[in-house]
């Protein structure tokens, strides 16, 4: 069955109210390409006034990050109610720069996981390997347990899309090829497919994120495993027009 095209713009902690309004402004001008699903995901400060400033139907917001509670004293915190009630529809968990900085285990990863699905937000699953895990082998042992954690709480994979981001290729221009990343993908499906089914497997979208940008997202056009991208630095530029419709 073919996977809808799917590409997350990641904008970290960057921008400001004026930067992201002209970003959604570029997006809603667009001519899209209608067979792409898109999902931006500001900063938490902005995720109302980009709900609101967003016009285009294939474009969702999400939140970058969400709490295993939903209110109470939890200072800091991302709820889910919360970013459901400004209209956020997803919210990314996992990624790599929570796992290292903010010392998020798989476990709660896992139970995030959960906690978002179980509240009706989608999930956007992020997974990968540093450069010293890759140097020694054992980038699928490092993603399938990142992966392990989640299937032991997450029963319906429906609402989650995987996010392949190898480490050492985020933000530093360096992308894996698009032969790696097929090839490490087609494993992640096969693994997923050995855990949860074919059917599961077989329907999953798995983006490819680390240092994605306009001009080499069409390396990535034939490879049948590779099913979108997360994008970061180049989700806040114009070219972010030009991974979306990357496959039209
Ligand atoms: O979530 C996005 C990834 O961390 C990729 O970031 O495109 O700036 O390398 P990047």
């Amino acid at each position: 069955m073919a996977r809808t095209f799917f590409i997350g713009g990641n904008f970290k902690l960057n921008g400001s109210k004026k930067s992201i309004a002209e970003i959604v402004d570029r997006l809603n001008k667009a001519a899209l390409d209608v067979n792409s699903e898109v999902v931006i995901c500001p900063p938490a400060a902005y995720l109302d006034s980009t709900v609101q400033a967003v016009t285009s139907k294939q474009v969702s917001v999400g939140a970058q990050n969400v709490y295993v509670k939903a209110s109470g004293a939890y200072t800091g915190e991302n709820s889910v109610d919360q970013i459901k009630d400004l209209g956020a529809k997803w919210t990314i968990l996992g990624h790599s720069e929570r796992r290292e900085y903010f010392k998020e285990t798989d476990q709660f990863v896992a139970e995030k996981t959960k906690f978002a699905l179980d509240n009706g937000v989608s999930v956007i699953l992020c997974i990968g390997e540093s450069l010293e895990e890759k140097k020694a082998g054992q980038t699928l042992a490092v993603v399938e347990k990142q992966l392990t954690a989640v299937i032991a709480e997450v029963k319906d994979w429906t609402n989650v899309v995987i996010a392949y981001e190898p480490i050492w290729a985020i933000g530093t221009g360096l992308a894996a090829t698009a032969e790696d990343a097929e090839e490490i993908h087609a494993s992640i499906r096969k693994f997923l497919a050995s855990k949860l089914g074919d059917k599961v497997a077989e329907e999953i979208r798995i983006l490819y994120g680390g240092s994605a940008n306009g001009a080499n997202v069409a390396s990535f056009k034939d490879k049948k495993n590779v099913d979108g991208f997360l994008v970061g630095g180049a989700s806040l530029k114009p070219e972010f027009v030009d991974i979306i419709n990357s496959r039209k």
